[in-house]
């Protein structure tokens, strides 16, 4: 058993993971930063970013108007000395990146662009045309590479937390060329590996956002909070489900249904298409449900109407949009509406995290979108997530790099390695089952599709629950073809669909327990919020019988929960 060792152990290399890198090899040339990434890293999904990111740059914007925006997005689910410190940061990130050679859109007098976004009462997207995630990830790739004391580890993919009295200690992982399973030392970890929402049918998400983080911390100890609030975007192009940005409405786009009607007047009539995505993705949904969408070959859908931008502006702004368009659906958007409907974006719960990023166990920080800080409540606001990798992977970065530099390295626990070995090698690989990875994945993506989507009843999280628990069940009889070493990609599938079938079970007991509707968790059979109830977070903690909940209050500073309209 081969050991590598390293203060601090970066499990992802997206936005969030890329920052916390720099920032903990920026705080002192005496720590020794890794970053695991299971493909090459600006492969990561933050490239999908495309929107933007938000921060307060110009007169006539403040930190209090980001805070209450976003509060008000959060529909008061989120904490608000954490917004605050949030909304205060994210203008050094935007800058740190300009230093670093992001190549933000500008205007005519050369400064940093921003374009307007759903939820924000002020035009605050900064942005590099709609491929903002992809410029980012390339800056912050480029400068992490030119800090002598970050070594990166791509393809390699991590399947356990060593935890030891309650403290992280090291982490076991596959590297992908021999199929050898090593363990890490670490004095810190800080998880960084994105979302989950690949447990759903129709989704804006990359295939690798299997949520391998949130379900290895789940395992070790530490709880996952608010996993019921899943966004879902209003745009996901119809078929592939790829996102189509919300900038594209930013910049002036239309939403209409089959009767050619700007539909959001009966929903959110000041805000219209520049509601925050709960409130359009429901409008978006009952349209669909009360007949007036589009019908087409890949079921119902909406259209996104960007024809009265021109084609010069949509080349300008939008570019990558209009190729995906044309490419993935065959419409051109200068002359045709695009094909679009609501798809699973993003995961507001995540690791339960303070503001220092520090989880329950010692040691051990999450930031990104495995992380749940929380920032964003109940439900997130376009652009803020981009900016929480930022300034949330910076502080993870900063705090673990505090925490390393107090602490001596601990032995790795060696019996668990073996078991973790085990269970791998013996348990998975060995084992001759007959179920197959695709027909279990597929059959959980219907049930996430078909019961725990936009609107959701008692009835049907019960009957989902009990179809997650069955597939788990079958799970246990997985096959994998291939018994190789050398990137045996069908392992890697079958450890993935483990972390996913874990973390549906986890969304789907969370929105049973919480019978209110609170931003993007709509309950038809409680359609009220219920702040006397429910203005609390769910914490969910791994037992061997499925999630135990338990909750905490929210941080409330100068915002009282009110009606929230737009
Ligand atoms: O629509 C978008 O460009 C997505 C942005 C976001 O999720 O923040």
């Amino acid at each position: 058993m081969e050991k590598f060792t390293h203060d601090i152990v970066i499990v992802g290399a997206g936005i969030a993971g890329l920052r916390a890198a720099i920032a903990a090899a920026e705080a002192s040339k005496e720590i020794n930063v890794a970053v695991i990434s299971k493909i090459y890293p600006v492969r990561s999904h933050s490239v999908c970013a495309q929107g933007g990111t938000a921060a307060v740059l110009r007169e006539g914007d403040s930190y209090d108007l980001h805070a209450w925006d976003t509060v008000k997005g959060a529909d008061f689910l989120a904490d608000q000395d954490v917004v605050e410190f949030f909304v205060r940061r994210a203008p050094q990130e935007i800058i740190n990146l300009e230093h670093w050679g992001c190549p933000w859109s500008r205007t005519e007098d050369g400064k940093i662009n921003q374009r307007p976004f759903g939820g924000h009462s002020f035009p605050r997207a900064c942005f590099a045309a709609d491929m903002t995630g992809f410029h980012e990830m390339h800056t912050l790739y480029g400068k992490a590479k030119t800090l002598e004391n970050i070594t990166f580890y791509d393809e390699w993919f991590v399947t356990s937390l060593l935890v030891e009295d309650n403290t992280a200690v090291g982490l076991t992982a596959i590297e992908l060329k021999t199929g050898k399973l090593q363990a890490f030392k670490a004095k810190a970890i800080v998880m960084a590996t994105g979302g989950y929402q690949r447990i759903y049918q129709f989704t804006t998400f990359s295939h690798t956002a299997t949520g391998d983080g949130m379900t290895i911390a789940y395992r070790a100890g530490a709880p996952l909070k608010d996993m019921e609030f899943v966004q879902f975007h209003p745009t996901g192009l119809v078929p592939p489900g790829v996102l189509i940005t919300e900038g594209a409405r930013g910049e002036g786009g239309y939403l209409l249904n089959a009767k050619g009607e700007r539909f959001m007047k009966r929903y959110a009539p000041e805000k219209m298409e520049l509601a925050p995505r709960d409130i359009i993705a429901r409008a978006e949904q009952t349209e669909i449900n009360e007949g007036r969408a589009f019908q087409g070959p890949y079921g119902p859908y909406i259209a996104l109407d960007l024809r009265h931008l021109g084609e010069e502006k949509i080349n300008e702004r939008l570019p990558l949009i209009r190729d995906v368009a044309i490419k993935l659906a065959g419409v051109d958007p200068v002359e045709e509406p695009i094909p679009i409907r609501p798809a699973a974006h993003y995961a507001m719960g995540g690791i339960h995290v303070n503001i220092k990023t520090e989880s329950p166990i010692a040691g051990l920080y999450a930031a990104g979108e495995c992380s749940c800080i929380s920032v964003h409540g109940a439900n997130r606001l376009g652009t803020n997530s981009t900016a929480d990798c930022l300034v949330f992977g910076a502080v993870s970065g900063e705090e673990a790099a505090k925490y390393a530099l107090s602490k001596s390295f601990r032995e790795i626990p060696k019996d668990k390695v073996l078991e973790e070995e085990k269970r791998i090698f013996d348990g998975i690989l060995g084992k001759e089952g007959d179920e197959k990875v695709p027909a279990i994945r597929d059959e959980m993506r219907k049930i996430m599709n078909d019961k725990v989507w936009i609107f959701r009843t008692g009835e049907e999280l019960q009957e989902a629950l009990k179809e997650i628990r069955k597939l788990r069940k079958r799970f246990e009889n997985i096959r994998v073809e291939d018994k190789g070493g050398a990137f045996n990609m069908g392992l890697i599938e079958v450890l993935q669909l483990d972390f996913t079938l874990e973390l549906a079970e986890v969304t789907v007991v969370s929105a049973l327990a919480r019978t209110e509707s609170r931003g993007a968790h709509y309950r038809l059979d409680y359609p009220k919020r219920d702040d006397k109830n429910w203005l609390k977070h769910t914490l969910a903690y791994y037992t061997r019988e499925g999630p135990r909940l338990e909750y905490i209050p929210v941080t409330i500073t100068k915002w009282t929960p009110t009606e929230r309209k737009y």
